[in-house]
């Protein structure tokens, strides 16, 4: 089995898409969630399928990524997962996983990216552009927010949307097939990164 951590901090619907992909059930298996909270509503997703969960930081009882490190080199950890992780890795942490750590982000990067573009503020700031399209992108993550090389995009048309949580709904959907997707790719070992671009086989 393809061994995966996935990183949450908040409602998780992105780990369900994993969790429930028929795709990736015989394929993949979540070993760890990692949260930078000491609770949020992943947990109890985790939890219902009996996935250990660790909360990471500095904070008293949390995990150091140092520990987090050792754990993930123990249990033999193929990609980490960040989906709607809120917290910026650690470059020591990064470069020990180099390629084997992917982002989703809400958007079409490399627009709309950056520190500060999360959650509702991504999509307020695609209706506020009047942009006619949006979509997801999977990325690899390097030591700033969103500049990892792109992976896979999809996207979605946004020209009859009425409001930001309108068009945070339809980019979601996208989000929940794409992510599954790209995952499915990693763990065929279908990508390949060379010099300047990202390969995913078909
Ligand atoms: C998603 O929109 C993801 O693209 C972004 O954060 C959100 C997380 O949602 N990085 P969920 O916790 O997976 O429901």
């Amino acid at each position: 089995m393809f061994s995966l951590a996935v990183f949450v901090s908040g409602r998780g619907s992105n780990l369900n898409s994993i969790l429930n992909a028929p795709r990736l059930r015989n394929l993949i298996e979540v070993k760890v969630v990692v949260s930078n909270k000491e609770h949020c509503p992943a947990f109890d997703i985790a939890k219902k399928y009996s996935i250990p969960v660790y909360s990471v930081g500095n904070k008293e009882g949390f995990k150091s990524f140092n520990e987090l490190e050792n754990l993930f080199l123990s249990l033999e950890i193929d990609l980490i997962v960040l989906a709607g992780f809120l917290k910026l890795i650690p470059v020591a942490f990064i470069e020990s996983f180099r390629n084997k750590i992917i982002n989703i982000h809400p958007a079409l990067l490399p627009s709309f990216g950056g520190s500060g573009m999360y959650g509702m503020n991504v999509h307020r700031a695609v209706f506020n552009s009047s942009a006619q399209v949006s979509g997801a992108s999977i990325h690899f993550v390097d030591e700033s927010y969103d500049t990892g090389k792109i992976i896979a995009q999809r996207s979605v048309d946004i020209s009859d949307v009425h409001s930001p949580e309108e068009l945070a709904e339809r980019v979601l959907k996208i989000e929940h097939q794409l992510l599954p997707d790209v995952i499915e790719k990693f763990a065929l070992g279908k990508v390949f990164v060379d010099k300047t671009r990202v390969r995913v086989l078909n």
